[in-house]
């Protein structure tokens, strides 16, 4: 929705994306915000899009874009008592890239909520929750996703090319370890 084009050789720009709500199960699609918003609220899981206050280039450092930012992150953070925030950034060079995958594609929780606001690419969080057929959200870039704490989920960023920059907001770094279920669920869902 927003782009900054080229100005002089630098690249200025973030483009929104919209995410996608997938039952592979069901055949079933949704590409609706409104509608993945409710669908995944009502399975305790919040999505929300931000903006950025002003553009930065794709190089940008982290204390640039969390500042860019600032305006929804910090009010975000303080009403839910989140205390750090950082910005990782996976992508095709990113060394050891199949055993990061790997830690993430087999179901697990945490014992604390997963936040991940997605500045630029793309990643699909999954979910086998009581009561509902296994979804995923494809989240890119302007998607904030919240997943409680204990709830079940899996991540692919996918096989190759990964592209994943993404702020990471939490109330105790220590509580981001992965809790594996050893469901073998997700092994049905993942390319192999
Ligand atoms: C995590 C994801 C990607 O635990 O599920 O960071
Ligand atoms: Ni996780």
């Amino acid at each position: 929705m927003h782009n900054f084009n080229k100005s002089n050789g630098l690249t200025l720009l973030y483009s929104i994306q919209m995410a996608v709500l997938n039952i592979p199960d069901q055949n079933v699609q949704i590409t609706d915000f409104q509608e993945i918003k409710a669908f995944l609220s009502e399975r305790g899981i919040l999505l929300e899009k931000w903006e950025a206050s002003v553009p930065f280039a794709s190089d940008a450092d982290q204390e640039t874009i969390l500042q860019a930012y600032a305006h929804v992150l910090y009010p975000y953070m303080e009403k839910n008592g989140y205390k750090t925030a950082d910005v990782i950034n996976i992508n095709a060079n990113t060394p050891n890239y199949e055993a990061i995958r790997n830690k993430f594609l087999s179901e697990h929780r945490h014992t604390e909520d997963e936040v991940r606001f997605f500045v630029e690419g793309q990643g699909y969080f999954w979910f086998n929750l009581e009561g509902s057929p296994v979804f995923n959200v494809l989240c890119q870039a302007g998607d904030l996703i919240s997943v409680p704490a204990n709830t079940k989920h899996w991540f692919d960023a996918g096989k190759e090319n990964p592209h994943v920059k993404a702020i990471r907001i939490f109330s105790d770094t220590s509580g981001w370890v992965p809790h594996y279920t050893e469901s073998g669920i997700d092994a049905k869902y993942n390319p192999a």
